[in-house]
C-alpha cells in the first residue's frame, strides 16, 4: 500500500511539473514527514478553548494554539484564497518554522489544513522560512527560504532557496506540496554572509519571457534587493546589480515588489505588469527596527532598477505601512476581484511568559486592500477589505454633537471588544493651534508628550477603546493637530497604550505618525477595528494606519466599552460615529 501511494505521487509529481511547463525536474524525492502536523494543530484547539482566553481574536486570523510569524504566499487559486503562514507545532515560541496552511473563500472565515511545508530536508532541516507565491502557467508554485545547520550543510550555508510545487493542482485546496529534487535551487551569492540571504517575492515575467524576484540579503550596513533572472524558474542567474539597494538601512527581510496604477484607482494589477501608466512600490522588512517600509518609484525594465519618486522616502528610510507592531507583510494580487491584498504579522507587545501561559502568540492583521493616494503619489492608502461587512451584527450610531474639552461620551455597545468603528470629526478651528514641529522623528514621541490624559489646544480628540467603565483602562486613539507656524498644519495620529492595560508587563508606547492637514479639507476620520487584542486604526482613509496590542484586565470581552472624546480647549464637532458590533468567526479544520 505504502508503495502504491508513494509510486502514484511520483507520478501525479511528475504530471504537475509537466503541466507547469517546467522541464526535466525528474521524480520528487522521498518526503519524509518527520513531524506530526495536523494532529496536534487541530486537537489543541480544544485544550486552548479550555483556558480563559480574554486575548484571542474574533475576526483576525489566528492557528488554534502556538507561534506564528509572518504570512506567506497567500493567493487565490480555484475558489480559495491560500493562506500560508510561518507556524512553530510544538510552542507557543519561535522555533521549528513550518509553513501552516488555511484556506477560505473570503479572507475571513479560515479552514485550517495540514502543514504545507515542513523541515526535511538537509537544506531546510532547521525551518522552513519565508516565501512567495507565482504562478506558472496558471498553476501556483512556492519559494521559500530552507535554514539548516552549518556543520550538515553543503559548503556552510545556512539560508537557502528552494521551491516546491502542488502533488494535486486539480485539488483547490492544493493540500500537499512537495520539495522539487533540484532545491536548493539558490545559495549565497559570493560576498554575502549566508545568515542573511532570504525570503524570496514572488516572481515576474519580463517582456524577454525571463522571470524574476528579489531576495533580502545586506553587505555590511546595506540593505539590498539581490535580483535573479530564470527562463524556467528553476534555474535562477544573478543579476549585475541588486534591483535597489540603501546604506545603513541594515539586513532587508522580506521583500515584496508590485506595481500599482498610476490612476490611483483602487483596482489592483498582476505583479508582472510594466509602462508607464504603473508605479511600483518596494517594501522591505527591516530587521533593526523590525518595521515595514515601502516607497512608491519607477522600475526602470531596461535595466531592471527601481528608482524612488523621492530620495528622501527611499524604501527603509521614509514610509511605514503601519506605525504599530506589523511586520514581514506581503501583498498579492488577487485576481477573483481584481485588487492587491496586503497581510501583515501582529507580533505580541507582552513578555514570553504570557505567550507561553496562554498557549499561542501572535495574530494576522486583517487583510487590506492597497492602492496609490491620488492626493500625493508617493502614498499608498489602505483599507480594510469589503468582506468585512458580512461580520456586522448590531449597528450603534452616534448623530451630531459637539465635544467640549472634558466629559468623555459613551457609545452604548453590547459588546465593546468586537466592533469596527467609523467615526468622522469636522476640521476643527486651527487658529488657536499649538505651534510644534513635527517630522517623522518625533512623532511617536510627541504622541506621549500630547497624550489624551492631557488637555491641549486642538485636541487630542477621538476615541477611547476597550475601556473600562471607570476608564482606568483605555485605549486612546486620537489626532492632535499642530501649526508649523507658516500656515500650514500637521495632525498627530496615536494610538496610546499608555493605559491599556493595569497589568504592568505589556509594552506601554504610544504609536503614531502624522498626516498633513489642508484648511481646505472637511472631515478628520478615524475607522478603528477592535478585537479584544488589537487595535487596528486606520486615520484619513487610510493615509496612516496605527495596530496596537492591548491587554486590558478589566475592559475584556462585555466590560469593553468604547468613548467620545474632546481634551482639546477648541470644540470639536462629531459629524456622525458608527460602532458596528462583530461576529465571532470560528477558525477550524476545514
Ligand atoms: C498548548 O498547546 C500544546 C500544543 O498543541 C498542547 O499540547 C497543550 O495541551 C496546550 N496547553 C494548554 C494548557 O492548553
Ligand atoms: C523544536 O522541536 C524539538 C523536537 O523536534 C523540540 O525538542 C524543541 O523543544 C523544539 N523547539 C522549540 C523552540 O519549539
Ligand atoms: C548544529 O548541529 C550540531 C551537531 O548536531 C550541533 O552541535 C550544533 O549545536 C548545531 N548548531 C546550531 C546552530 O543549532
Ligand atoms: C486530485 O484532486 C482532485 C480534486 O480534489 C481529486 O478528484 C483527485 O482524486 C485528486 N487526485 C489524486 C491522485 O489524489
Ligand atoms: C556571518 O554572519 C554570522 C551571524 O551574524 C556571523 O557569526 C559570521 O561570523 C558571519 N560570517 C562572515 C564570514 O562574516
Ligand atoms: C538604470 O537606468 C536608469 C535610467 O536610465 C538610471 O537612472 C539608473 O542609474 C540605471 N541603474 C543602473 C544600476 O544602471
Ligand atoms: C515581537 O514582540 C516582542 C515583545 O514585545 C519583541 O521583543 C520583538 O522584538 C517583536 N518582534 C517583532 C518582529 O516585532
Ligand atoms: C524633528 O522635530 C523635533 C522637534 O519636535 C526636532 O527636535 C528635530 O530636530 C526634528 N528632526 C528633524 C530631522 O528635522
Ligand atoms: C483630559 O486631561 C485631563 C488633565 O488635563 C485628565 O485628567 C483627563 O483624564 C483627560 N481626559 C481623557 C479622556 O484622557
Ligand atoms: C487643498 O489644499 C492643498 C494645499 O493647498 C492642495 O494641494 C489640494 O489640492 C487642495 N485640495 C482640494 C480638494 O482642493
Amino acid at each position: 500500500m505504502a508503495m502504491l501511494l508513494l509510486c502514484c505521487r511520483a507520478l501525479m509529481v511528475a504530471l504537475a511539473l509537466l503541466m507547469l511547463g517546467v522541464a526535466e525536474l525528474g521524480s520528487a524525492s522521498h518526503h519524509v514527514r518527520f513531524l506530526a502536523p495536523s494532529g496536534s494543530q487541530l486537537s489543541a484547539s480544544a485544550a486552548v478553548a479550555a483556558l480563559p482566553q480574554p486575548y484571542r481574536a474574533s475576526f483576525h486570523f489566528q492557528p488554534p494554539d502556538n507561534w506564528m510569524n509572518d504570512p506567506n504566499g497567500p493567493m487565490f487559486y480555484k475558489g480559495y484564497y491560500h493562506l500560508f503562514y510561518q507556524w512553530n507545532p510544538y510552542a507557543a515560541v519561535w522555533g521549528n518554522i513550518t509553513w501552516g496552511h488555511a484556506v477560505s473563500t473570503d479572507m475571513i472565515r479560515w479552514h485550517i489544513l495540514d502543514l504545507a511545508l515542513l523541515p526535511d530536508q538537509w537544506y531546510d532541516q532547521y525551518g522552513c522560512w519565508s516565501g512567495s507565491a507565482t504562478f506558472l502557467n496558471g498553476k501556483p508554485v512556492l519559494l521559500y527560504t530552507g535554514w539548516s545547520n552549518v556543520s550538515f550543510s553543503r559548503d556552510n550555508q545556512v539560508q537557502m532557496q528552494a521551491m516546491a510545487i502542488a502533488v494535486n493542482y486539480s485539488d483547490p485546496l492544493l493540500r500537499q506540496w512537495t520539495k522539487i529534487p533540484q532545491n536548493p535551487i539558490l545559495t549565497a551569492p559570493d560576498g554575502i554572509n549566508s545568515t542573511k540571504f532570504r525570503d524570496p517575492t514572488t516572481g515576474w515575467l519580463g517582456k524577454d519571457d525571463k522571470w524574476r524576484m528579489i531576495v533580502g540579503a545586506k553587505r555590511k550596513h546595506r540593505g539590498l534587493a539581490i535580483l535573479y533572472r530564470s527562463s524556467d524558474f528553476v534555474q535562477w542567474e544573478k543579476a549585475k546589480h541588486p534591483l535597489h539597494s540603501v546604506a545603513r538601512t541594515g539586513m532587508w527581510e522580506c521583500p515584496d515588489f508590485y506595481p500599482m496604477l498610476a490612476s490611483a484607482s483602487r483596482n489592483g494589477i498582476d505583479t508582472s505588469v510594466t509602462g508607464p501608466h504603473v508605479k511600483h512600490v518596494l517594501k522591505v522588512s527591516l530587521d533593526d527596527t523590525k518595521h515595514d517600509y515601502y516607497a512608491v518609484g519607477t522600475y526602470v525594465t531596461g535595466n531592471d532598477s527601481f528608482i524612488p519618486t523621492n530620495a528622501k522616502l527611499d524604501a527603509g528610510l521614509g514610509l511605514r505601512y503601519d506605525y504599530g507592531k506589523y511586520y514581514a507583510s506581503k501583498t498579492f494580487f488577487d485576481d477573483n476581484k481584481g485588487r492587491r491584498i496586503l497581510l501583515g504579522w501582529v507580533n505580541e507587545s507582552s513578555i514570553e511568559s504570557a505567550d507561553i501561559a496562554k498557549n499561542w502568540s501572535s495574530m494576522q492583521g486583517f487583510p487590506r486592500i492597497v492602492w496609490l493616494d491620488a492626493e500625493n503619489s508617493e502614498r499608498i492608502l489602505q483599507w480594510p477589505i469589503d468582506e468585512i461587512k458580512s461580520l456586522y451584527k448590531q449597528k450603534n450610531t452616534l448623530e451630531s454633537m459637539r465635544l467640549d474639552i472634558g466629559p468623555v461620551v459613551k457609545v452604548k455597545t453590547t459588546n465593546g471588544a468586537q466592533l469596527d468603528i467609523e467615526v468622522d470629526f469636522a476640521l476643527p478651528e486651527l487658529k488657536q493651534a499649538e505651534k510644534l514641529e513635527v517630522n517623522a522623528s518625533s512623532a511617536q514621541q510627541l504622541c506621549s508628550e500630547r497624550a489624551s490624559s492631557r488637555s491641549g489646544l486642538v485636541g487630542p480628540f477621538g476615541l477611547l477603546v476597550l475601556a473600562s467603565e471607570d476608564q482606568s483602562e483605555q485605549t486612546a486613539v486620537f489626532f492632535y493637530i499642530v501649526s508649523d507656524g507658516r500656515g500650514s498644519w500637521n495632525a498627530l495620529v496615536c494610538s496610546d497604550q499608555s493605559r491599556s492595560s493595569l497589568s504592568t508587563d505589556p509594552d506601554k508606547t504610544a504609536y503614531g505618525s502624522f498626516i498633513p492637514v489642508f484648511g481646505n479639507e472637511t472631515t478628520m476620520s478615524l475607522r478603528v477595528l477592535v478585537d479584544h487584542s488589537i487595535v487596528e486604526t486606520f486615520a484619513q482613509g487610510g493615509k496612516v494606519c496605527i495596530t496596537s496590542r492591548v491587554y486590558p484586565t478589566k475592559a475584556i470581552n462585555e466590560e469593553a466599552q468604547v468613548y467620545v472624546f474632546n481634551n482639546g480647549s477648541v470644540p470639536i464637532q462629531l459629524k456622525k460615529l458608527t460602532a458596528w458590533e462583530m461576529e465571532t468567526v470560528d477558525i477550524g479544520p476545514f
